[in-house]
């Protein structure tokens, strides 16, 4: 079997959502302090719908394709919704990750939960 599924490959080959959201409300930033890799979320919130969602992503292909498919998961979603999605749910929806890989999702679940906060604190 191949180390990496053709979903993470897809997604790592062309990103979904990357780039900075200038009209961004809610904003993430989370770091690995293992890898040193950095995940940055970038949402507009609207009646509490994510209308719009992109992404920075200065680490591995993993971390990559993991908030690449965090943001196509969370774009038009509810907040309701969106604060439960976990690295799991990603995980799964890529097709799953190498083990050692794992801790690359969870900075997207972290990153978007760090965007919630700071929308939190806004309002
Ligand atoms: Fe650090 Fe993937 S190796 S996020």
């Amino acid at each position: 079997m191949a180390l990496y599924s053709e979903k993470v490959m897809d997604h790592f080959r062309n990103p979904r959502n990357l780039g900075v959201l200038e009209d961004a409300n809610a904003i993430g930033e989370v770091g690995n302090a293992k890898c040193g890799d950095i995940m940055k979320m970038y949402l507009k919130i609207e009646d509490d719908i994510v209308k719009d969602v992109k992404f920075e992503t200065f680490g591995c292909g993993s971390a990559i394709a993991s908030s690449s498919m965090a943001t196509e998961m969370i774009k038009g979603k509810p907040l309701s919704e969106v604060e439960k999605l976990t690295n799991k749910a990603v995980t799964e929806a890529l097709d799953g990750l190498p083990t050692h890989k794992i801790h690359c999702s969870v900075l997207a679940e972290q990153a978007i939960k760090s965007a919630l906060e700071d929308y939190r604190k806004k309002i």
